[in-house]
């Protein structure tokens, strides 16, 4: 839908009625709140699937599905605090899936096309944790800073919401494609010092602050600093770009929540099922990561060792990737060159490289083909010239572009970018 130079598509649409829906819910009275509630989910609902959007329509119907089951399974408890603690145990169960999708996509070649919906997963657990804090800051605290501050487990339950609020803001589309690589950087720079000033604000209300949870927030505001994009970090990976830079604060927003949760309500609790539950999830996450830095480490390795024959022209190197007959016109493979991935694509009989992450998303893009003369991300479809790496005409996107050179029958490619993405 186009409403004059504004383009409404469904996901704002939806994006939109859920905020309305989940703020206006501190104002209504209990039997309002629920009836909202599954009102607008039912309507986000229908309209997904209309829209046929499968993925959130299975999301919505697992939000349905649990907060009519809490209801009936806890017909004693006040409506309230069914709801709100309901959507604290979708909100972490979604952020575990979240972070769990990235790793398993490397390990399981079939999980692939579920990378594409991490963001979906991670924008309802950010919809979940907002229904939660506003219940409860409304009807536990009455938005009283002071009362809801008091606990040090509500501190980490926020600090986690506030990273949460700006990684979904930060994922949309738009907003990944429209902003400079400095503006990524002055961004993540005003949100640490409002992080910093956040922590001196609210410290002084906290009357259970212990040494540890000093600690743990000193560590926090290193890493903040250490994934900085003006850290040395980022000058050594440099294939990181903004908004990923900024999304790698998703291991501060998870921590944060294992302590709230931990320390606030589970480590009272009697069911030992459910710490069960609660740590196994911790681990599989953290093991998930470990294992899969171990694979790209293990991978990197092999690729250094892998670096063959050579080709020295006009003064720069050109390493061999085997036989130029071998790659399929039209679509995209992937290669290695002294532990460089390039995605090498034939076009016309000739052969030229591209980066293998698509600028957008992140999306493979040696797994996509090339169409009416432009590079396709299997992804989202974005494109980029088969002579240059640029977008259609009117589009400003860009990607690193490789030479390949052919010489007797092998082919070779030259890492260092020549299209008009300028990057290395
Ligand atoms: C401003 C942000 C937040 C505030 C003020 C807050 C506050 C609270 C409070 C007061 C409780 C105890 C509820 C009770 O015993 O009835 C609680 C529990 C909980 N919170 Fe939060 N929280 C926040 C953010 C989050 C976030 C971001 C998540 C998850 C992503 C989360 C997950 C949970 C869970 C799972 C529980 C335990 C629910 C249960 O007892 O069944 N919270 N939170």
């Amino acid at each position: 839908m186009r409403i004059g130079p504004l383009t409404i598509d469904r996901v704002k649409i939806s994006l939109l009625v859920a905020l309305v829906c989940i703020t206006t819910l501190p104002i209504l009275s209990e039997q309002w709140i629920w009836y909202s509630l599954l009102c607008c989910s039912a309507l986000l609902g229908i309209y997904a699937l209309w829209k046929k959007a499968w993925v959130d329509v299975w999301l919505i119907m697992i939000i349905i599905a649990s907060f009519v089951f809490a209801r009936v399974r806890f017909p004693e408890t006040e409506g309230t605090v069914v709801m709100l603690r309901t959507a604290a145990i979708l909100a972490t169960f979604f952020l575990n899936v979240t972070l769990l999708i990235g790793p398993w996509t490397r390990f399981v070649k079939r999980m692939r096309p579920f990378y594409k919906y991490r963001r979906h997963v991670g924008v309802t657990a950010f919809l979940m944790a907002l229904t939660h804090a506003t219940l409860v800051l409304s009807y536990y605290f009455e938005f009283s800073p002071e009362a809801a501050y008091a606990s040090a487990f509500v501190f980490f339950g926020s600090t986690s919401l506030f990273i949460m609020t700006w990684m979904a803001l930060t994922s949309w589309d738009y907003v990944q494609k429209k902003v400079k690589p400095l503006w990524w950087s002055v961004l993540h720079t005003l949100l640490l010092a409002g992080y910093i000033g956040y922590i001196a604000m609210f410290m002084n209300y906290v009357l259970d602050l212990e040494t540890w949870h000093k600690v743990v927030l000193g560590i926090f505001v290193v890493f903040w600093l250490l994934v900085s994009p003006w850290a040395l970090p980022k000058k050594i990976l440099r294939r990181v770009n903004g908004w990923k830079q900024l999304h790698v604060l998703i291991y501060i927003a998870y921590a944060s929540v294992i302590i709230h949760i931990w320390t606030g309500t589970l480590k009272f609790e009697d069911i030992l099922w459910l710490k069960i539950v609660f740590w196994a999830f911790f681990a599989l996450v953290v093991g998930s990561h470990v294992s899969g830095l171990l694979f790209m480490l293990r991978q990197f390795v092999k690729r250094k060792k892998a670096s063959g024959e050579t080709l020295q022209l006009n003064g720069k190197t050109y390493y061999n990737i085997g036989s130029a007959a071998e790659f399929p016109d039209g679509k995209g493979r992937r290669v290695d060159a002294n532990g460089f991935s390039v995605a090498i694509f034939k076009h016309n009989g000739k052969l030229f490289g591209m980066s293998t992450i698509c600028p957008h998303q992140g999306g493979p893009i040696a797994e996509g083909c090339i169409v009416n003369g432009y590079v396709e991300c299997p992804w989202h479809r974005y494109q980029f010239s088969v002579d240059t790496g640029s977008g259609p005409p009117g589009f400003k996107d860009c990607i690193p572009y490789y030479e390949v050179v052919e010489q007797n029958g092998a082919a070779y490619v030259c890492v260092e970018s020549t299209g008009s993405c300028g990057l290395k």
